[in-house]
């Protein structure tokens, strides 16, 4: 399994590279890196693990994030906004975004990245609201890749293209601007109390 040891941190040259397609038919080596990136936001899931093995739980990571300088990430996150708290749960390989909606939206409490370590405060990322993503996504329990085409709205459509940017070389400090300088939507309304705090 990946470490925090095993984690690029910005400032390593590999994050800014832009990565390569996976070839295909797909290498055993390949799989395994992802499945291990899967693997990672499985057990950063869970608080007792990520104090056992000392890593950051993390909603997206993206090959070259451990070193893996080719076009595949692994995504993991519920949408906290939806009444039904639906899972997104994707390990993807050659993604593409082939729609997007004009709206942005953004965090209001900014992004995160495994590979980012300083704090970031009162900066956000604007991203599209709404995205159409196509993809070869792997399965592992049925050990086999196929290709999907799905939707992405709010917050797993931000998480999606902040691993996206990852194949491209783009961290989210590259994008972030102050808050009170985009005229994207926040994705939700701040409590005034966390204002505060
Ligand atoms: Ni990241």
């Amino acid at each position: 399994m990946y470490l925090d040891k095993d984690i690029c941190k910005e400032g390593n040259p590999i994050l800014k590279m832009k990565c390569q397609e996976v070839k295909l038919p797909l290498k055993d080596e390949d799989v395994k890196c992802l499945e291990q990136l899967y693997e990672y936001l499985i057990i950063s899931e869970n608080e007792e693990m990520t104090k056992r093995y000392n890593i950051r739980p993390g909603v997206g990571i993206a090959a070259p994030q451990v070193g893996v300088a080719k076009r595949m990430f692994a995504m993991n996150c519920t949408d906290f906004l939806d009444e039904k708290q639906t899972k997104y749960s994707y390990a993807l390989i050659n993604p593409q975004i082939v729609g997007y909606s004009e709206q942005m939206t953004y965090l209001p409490d900014g992004e995160g990245c495994l590979s980012v370590t300083r704090t970031t405060e009162g900066y956000v990322v604007p991203r599209h609201y709404v995205i159409k993503f196509k993809a070869l996504a792997y399965d592992f329990i049925t050990k086999k890749a196929k290709y999907i085409t799905k939707i992405l709205e709010g917050y797993p459509a931000i998480v999606f293209q902040h691993e996206y940017d990852h194949l491209d070389g783009i961290l989210f400090v590259d994008k972030m601007v102050h808050k009170d300088e985009t005229k994207a939507i926040p994705l939700y309304t701040v409590e005034k109390e966390d204002e505060e705090k």
